[in-house]
């Protein structure tokens, strides 16, 4: 039986890096191709890796020693190497958000299923210990009625940021600002704490940079099983805050600061719970991009890896198949229609 899934990158610019030492630190994962649409790009990328650079995309599908692909190219253009891959019967590791538009992230899903090919969308905030902590608490009804669900992400970006690369903070390539390219990562915890939205009024704004979408949104949200809930995110927040996402209910109250559980507090309580701090509190393998993009750490991207590989080894789902991803775009994409017509966005 195969014990190593053998990955190429597509799109070798910043968080490409990432993919590529992650990959190097997984057991069931090995980078052996990159392409990019920029060929000096893809050069340097294979030369400190170690690889081949294939010139073409449709290059790149067609080997054999291909199994996968991650793709790390601007959010915009993930739907066409994806549907390529899926085509050439390859699994895909695809960077958040999955796609900028809905019926984008719909024809990934649908051609990877069509093709029997694993799709999973990279957030890799899951990847934390306190996570499935959080979700086995509320799966037991610990929270009572869900009440509140709260994110925060406090981020600073600076100018240059922006400048390095010309897509980032389009609307054409990155399909928002702050939001959908930072944010992104803690609407989806939201969205898998507190459930589908039912309906959202937001403002947003560009503040201090020079850019096209937003670099600050505010939004209130009613939650499809009646809880209330606020978000805000930004990249204006000089110098960058840890996210915070805050979920109570009638029962109790649970926050998340970063990766790490800042409050664990129930009426009723019980044996798991000082367990439940310790190890919730204790991930010291991942740390938020609050102030610079380049203080991502490797673990998370590590950890979503390794899962990638696995699931498909073991033929099971990843983490986060690309269905699930699509679930922080929905609520993002309610958010912006909202904020444009200045009106609630009923999903
Ligand atoms: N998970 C995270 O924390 C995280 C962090 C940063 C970026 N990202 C995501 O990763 C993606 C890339 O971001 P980045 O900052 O690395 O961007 P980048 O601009 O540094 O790199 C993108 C690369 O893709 C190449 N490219 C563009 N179109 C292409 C195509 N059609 N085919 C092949 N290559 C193509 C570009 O030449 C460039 O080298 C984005 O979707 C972004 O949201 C995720």
């Amino acid at each position: 039986m195969q014990d190593c899934v053998r990955i190429a990158v597509v799109g070798t610019g910043m968080i490409a890096e990432w993919h590529a030492q992650a990959i190097g630190r997984c057991q069931c994962a090995r980078l052996v191709a990159c392409f990019d649409v920029v060929p000096d790009r893809a050069a340097a990328f294979a030369k400190k890796h170690g690889i081949d650079p294939v010139p073409s995309l449709d290059g790149l599908l067609s080997r054999v020693d291909v199994d996968a692909i991650t793709i790390a190219t601007p959010s915009g253009a993930h739907m066409e190497p994806t549907v390529a891959a899926a085509q050439a019967g390859k699994h895909v590791l695809c960077e958040k958000p999955l796609e900028i538009t809905l019926e984008r992230a719909d024809r990934m899903i649908r051609t990877c299923e069509e093709n029997k090919v694993t799709l999973a969308c990279v957030f890799q905030g899951r990847t934390g210990k306190a996570i499935p902590l959080i979700q086995r608490a509320l799966a037991a009804g610990r929270f009572g009625k869900l009440t509140l669900a709260d994110a925060q992400v406090k981020w600073y970006r600076d100018q240059a940021y922006y400048d390095r690369v010309g897509w980032r903070g389009t609307w054409k390539m990155d399909g928002g600002g702050a939001l959908m390219n930072q944010g992104v990562h803690t609407i989806d915890l939201l969205r898998l704490f507190a459930g589908p939205p039912k309906v959202v009024h937001a403002f947003m704004g560009t503040l201090t940079h020079r850019i096209e979408a937003e670099d600050a949104v505010v939004a209130s949200v009613r939650y499809a099983n009646g809880a209330l809930g606020t978000i805000v995110a930004s990249t204006t927040c000089a110098p960058g805050f840890p996210r915070r996402v805050e979920i109570s209910g009638e029962r109790g109250t649970v926050a998340l600061e970063d990766h790490r559980i800042a409050r664990w507090s129930f009426l009723d309580p019980t044996d798991e719970d000082e367990r439940a701090l310790r190890e919730g509190s204790a991930d010291e393998g991942l740390k938020g991009g609050s102030t610079a993009a380049e203080a991502i750490p490797l673990e998370g991207h590590r950890r979503q890896i390794e899962d990638f590989a696995r699931s498909i080894l073991e033929g099971r789902e990843p983490l986060i198949p690309g269905r699930e991803g699509r679930h922080a775009l929905e609520l993002i994409c309610g958010i912006y229609a909202s904020a444009r017509s200045g009106r609630p966005h009923v999903f």
